[in-house]
């Protein structure tokens, strides 16, 4: 209940535009968000690549309503790429279709991404697109097998949810191609007839698509903060003799960073999620709505200082 009304507001542009100037509200966002500029971001990765942690940055921002935010976007994210090289950073970014104006034109869409995608080729980099509300999984999924991986195999990758009930057919389709998968829950309210109203059929899901990408994918990402299931993927990577460079685990920034830390001392690679950028709200009611108990916890530490 608490989890719907949060995804809810979520999406409530007019809430955004009261709260985004509260104080409150902005120090709530920076325990998830890494600021609002390229340089405060390029610092956050600068101290996880000093841990041996490496970053997918994300300019924060969901679907744009003109052209001209479209191509702006796109001009960020090759800033981005820019300096991650020229900073010889250990770092890649992910990309939201609707953010280059898919929803404008599906051409708009595909011609901002692929001058990111040339971009990252330029410099054997990688964009990962992430994935939105169901509302766009065919869309994505159908963009980037047929118009973007057969020209960018090394250097574009997509992300499956298991809490969608046809996630493992699209496991199927992606280990096909040998392209890379980041598996994640999913963070959006879907209805039950594509997705799993049960977190227990959230969670089996994963596993499976998991087991799956580890054992006949191409390098996948490993989404999640869920410790069962990262103990799973150590147990499944030694029964199968799967070494631990033909996969990676993700988390998000500010979340779990003890674990985070943990998983590199043991040997495994880890990426950190680094969303920065004007656009924080919709993001930030996600990680909330995932974890109320964010709410208290972030609301105490605020009081406290
Ligand atoms: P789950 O929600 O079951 O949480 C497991 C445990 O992790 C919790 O008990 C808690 O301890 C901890 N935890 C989880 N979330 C927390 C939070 N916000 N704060 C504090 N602790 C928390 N989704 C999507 O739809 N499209 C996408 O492209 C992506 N991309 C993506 C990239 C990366 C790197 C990550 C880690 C996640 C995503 N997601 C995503 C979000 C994902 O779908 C999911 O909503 C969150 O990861 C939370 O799910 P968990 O797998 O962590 O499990």
């Amino acid at each position: 209940m608490l989890r719907s009304s949060l995804l809810y507001l979520s999406r409530q542009q007019r809430i955004f535009d009261f709260v985004k100037n509260v104080g409150f509200a902005r120090k709530m966002a920076s325990r998830f968000v890494a600021g609002e500029t390229i340089a405060t971001a390029l610092a956050a990765v600068e101290q996880l690549n000093a841990k041996g942690i490496t970053a997918s940055l994300d300019l924060l921002g969901e679907s744009v309503s003109s052209e001209a935010e479209a191509r702006d976007t796109g001009r960020q994210y090759l800033e981005i790429l820019d300096r991650i090289e020229q900073k010889k950073l250990q770092a890649n970014v992910s990309v939201k279709l609707t953010a280059l104006g898919q929803d404008i034109s599906d051409e708009l869409g595909l011609e901002v991404v692929r001058q990111v995608l040339d971009r990252a080729k330029q410099y054997n980099s990688f964009a990962r697109l992430d994935m939105e509300s169901s509302a766009y999984t065919d869309r994505t999924l159908d963009t980037f097998e047929h118009k973007l991986y057969p020209d960018y195999p090394a250097n574009v990758g997509v992300v499956l949810q298991s809490s969608l009930r046809r996630t493992l057919d699209d496991v199927e389709r992606a280990n096909r191609l040998k392209c890379r998968v980041r598996i994640c829950k999913g963070a959006y309210l879907e209805p039950a007839t594509v997705a799993f109203p049960d977190k227990a059929d959230v969670d089996r899901n994963y596993v499976e698509a998991m087991h799956r990408l580890m054992e006949h994918g191409n390098y996948p990402g490993i989404a999640t903060h869920d410790e069962l299931i990262i103990n799973e993927a150590k147990r499944f990577a030694k029964e199968r003799g799967i070494a631990s460079d033909r996969f990676e685990f993700q988390m998000l920034y500010g979340v779990r960073r003890d674990l985070q830390e943990q998983i590199v001392k043991e040997g495994y690679r880890m990426r950190v999620y680094v969303p920065f950028g004007s656009q924080w709200y919709p993001y930030l009611m996600r990680r909330l709505a995932e974890r109320p108990a964010n709410i208290a916890f972030m609301a105490g530490n605020i009081v406290k200082e």
